[in-house]
């Protein structure tokens, strides 16, 4: 199945009240797209609407206040648009914080082609698995002195485990045939080899999913040259990080690219792409990606049939050739969010 995967509690079917994270940048816009097409599905949700980031900082002391965490814990599924992160300097990233404290371990983020957006590859379908809460993420730095600063880099075995079965688990449950694991276990013989030695051990008990290893510079050439030869990708924080935008690249860029970040007990779901300052308060940017970050998180809750009309919806305007500047359309953001409302009126029974 492209892109979905099962809610691995099955807790969430009768939730319809949710924590509704606006962001900032082109957070706001793409957020009320989105919320205009859900209400349009007919699907009811009580948003519990929270900010984060920089604009809270002054009046809460904090870019990420416990009310956010606290809604999320309440609500159990969040979704979220991004959040600015200051840049060589400043308060640590929201979403970095916000995944570690909820424990939201595995960052999932399927990459396929659209209809009608023209890329070099056809039939692209990778699904990247990205630990979530460790790597050189963990945010252990300083400064030895004026010339030198370090970070470290955290790999433990049962964070490694865990994200390695729920790679082999998605595999399994989604019908895919392979996952291959990404590091540089060749330089980062301690670090990156325990990475792989989970995913190894993990590999051992899946028979029916074929398992490959490969290292993290040919894997990005490889993909670049021919990317149909993936399947699911299982990667480390900061790899997965920069192998995701890559394979957003490959199928149209960030305006399309979906995430996931799941936990055992919540989950949150959020484009792949940054708060795009560059073009911010433009109505220029393309709310697809958070748009199909949102039909992920409505077949979580087990709102599957708007899920599917929402999609039917997106695919048949894309297919018309309404689309935006970042695929070298024409239609405002509100423009693009108006015609997909609009093949939705007729979907809607
Ligand atoms: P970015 O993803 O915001 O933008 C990169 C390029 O892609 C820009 O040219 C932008 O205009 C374009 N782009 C991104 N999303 C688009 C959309 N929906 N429609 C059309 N064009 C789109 O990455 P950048 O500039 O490196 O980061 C900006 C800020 O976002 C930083 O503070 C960064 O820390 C933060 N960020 C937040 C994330 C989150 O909240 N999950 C994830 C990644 C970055």
């Amino acid at each position: 199945m492209q892109g979905g995967f099962t809610n691995p509690a099955e807790t969430g079917v009768e939730m319809k009240s949710i924590t509704l994270i606006k962001g900032d940048g082109i957070g706001p816009e793409i957020t009320d797209s989105v919320i205009k097409i859900i209400n349009a599905a007919g699907v009811a949700i009580d948003w519990d609407i929270q900010t984060a980031g920089a604009d809270v900082i002054e009046t809460e002391g904090t870019p990420l206040p416990k009310r956010v965490i606290e809604s999320v814990k309440k609500n159990k599924v969040a979704l979220k648009s991004p959040v600015t992160t200051p840049i060589g300097k400043g308060f640590r990233s929201v979403n970095v914080q916000l995944r570690k404290e909820l424990d939201l371990y595995a960052n999932l983020r399927p990459c396929y082609n659209l209809p009608n957006v023209k890329t070099k590859y056809d039939k692209v379908d990778i699904v990247v698995v990205r630990e979530n809460t460790e790597d050189l993420y963990a945010g252990i730095e300083r400064r030895v002195d004026e010339n030198t600063a370090e970070s470290i880099k955290i790999i433990t075995r049962s964070a490694s485990e865990r994200i390695a079965k729920f790679a082999f688990d998605y595999a399994v449950n989604n019908n895919r045939k392979e996952v291959c694991v990404v590091t540089k276990a060749n330089i980062c013989k301690l670090s990156d080899g325990l990475f792989l030695d989970c995913a190894r051990k993990i590999a051992a008990e899946y028979s029916n999913i074929k398992f490959r290893e490969i290292l993290v510079d040919n894997c990005c050439m490889q993909l670049v040259q021919n990317p149909n030869q993936f399947d699911v990708l299982l990667l480390p924080n900061l790899y997965g990080d920069i192998v995701s935008d890559l394979c957003a690249g490959l199928v149209g860029g960030l305006g399309i690219a979906q995430g996931a970040n799941i936990g055992k007990d919540y989950a949150v779901f959020e484009p792949v792409h940054g708060s795009a300052p560059d073009i911010a308060g433009q109505d220029k940017a393309n709310p697809t990606a958070m748009l199909m970050s949102a039909i992920e998180m409505l077949n979580y809750i087990g709102e599957k049939d708007a899920a599917s009309r929402i999609k039917l919806a997106l695919f048949e305007t894309l297919n018309a050739g309404v689309k935006t500047a970042d695929l070298n359309g024409n239609a405002s953001c509100s423009e693009f969010t108006q015609a997909i409302i609009k093949r939705l009126a007729v979907l809607v029974k």
